[in-house]
């Protein structure tokens, strides 16, 4: 594995909770990592334990996103991690259009905008990795009681490969988890029910990490398997 000079400013988006919040912790123990921009709706309890972070509150479902483009700008991330997402579990017709248009917009929109926002920084500011957090679960085949989830998660596959055939000199990368235990997952759904395990977040935020400071795998697309005890899916 080539390890490139590591992230100095590193931008997570939906770190309060879940894979974004392993991720900063992580992060917050990496040494070349110099400040870390928290991004959610609401701080991370114990927020102030991660000293080199910086909380910002913002909601992706907002369509105008201008307010948090200024404080990247301001913040000039060298990397940023687009990890907030979700949606209605509902029977498409039976849950609310505002439901399904959050869905699209947090787990689509707002990500397809500051990757927008990103690749024209390229040059003029130290822009150099981009990890859209996709899904194993949703992105290539339907999802039964999540269908604007499900498309939001294939509109990133698709923009994503589609960008990577423009060849962009930002790093730009999707992973893709499997079920993981977060909040995400409710008791008593169907994943918690399976005799299989869910993946651990601070798991997944480590093997991410790694995966995303090695060189060779620019521009890449990393698939987990469903669940973290059946066999790993090709990527
Ligand atoms: N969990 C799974 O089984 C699973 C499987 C495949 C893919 N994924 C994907 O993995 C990523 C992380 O999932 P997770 O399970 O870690 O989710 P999670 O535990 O629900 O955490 C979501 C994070 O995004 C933030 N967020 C949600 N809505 C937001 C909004 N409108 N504005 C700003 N921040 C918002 C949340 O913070 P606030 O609530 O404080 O705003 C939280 O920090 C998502 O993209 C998800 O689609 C998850």
């Amino acid at each position: 594995m080539t390890n490139s000079p590591t992230h100095r400013k590193v931008a997570i988006l939906g770190a309060s909770r879940g894979l974004g919040r392993a991720i900063a912790e992580r992060l917050q123990q990496t040494e070349s990592v110099e400040s870390l921009l928290c991004v959610s709706r609401k701080p991370a309890s114990g927020e102030t334990t991660l000293s080199k972070s910086e909380f910002f509150e913002f909601d992706l479902s907002k369509p105008d996103l201008s307010d948090l483009i200024q404080k990247l700008n301001a913040f000039a991330p060298d990397c940023i991690f687009y990890c907030a997402g979700g949606g209605p579990f509902s029977n498409y017709q039976q849950a609310k259009w505002s439901a399904h248009q959050w869905a699209l917009r947090v787990s689509f929109l707002a990500a397809a905008e500051i990757c927008h926002w990103f690749l024209g920084q390229q040059g003029a500011s130290k822009a150099r990795q981009m990890v859209m957090i996709g899904s194993s679960v949703a992105e290539s085949q339907g999802d039964a009681q999540a269908a604007s989830y499900a498309a939001a998660k294939h509109a990133l596959l698709g923009l994503y490969q589609s960008i990577q055939k423009e060849k962009p000199k930002l790093d730009l990368r999707l992973f893709s988890p499997g079920y993981m235990n977060t909040d995400m997952i409710p008791a008593g759904s169907w994943p918690r029910q399976q005799s299989q395990s869910l993946w651990e977040p601070d798991h997944v935020a480590s093997m991410l990490c790694r995966w995303c400071s090695d060189d060779a795998q620019f521009g890449g697309h990393m698939s987990l398997s469903l669940f973290a005890d059946t066999p790993r899916k090709a990527h």
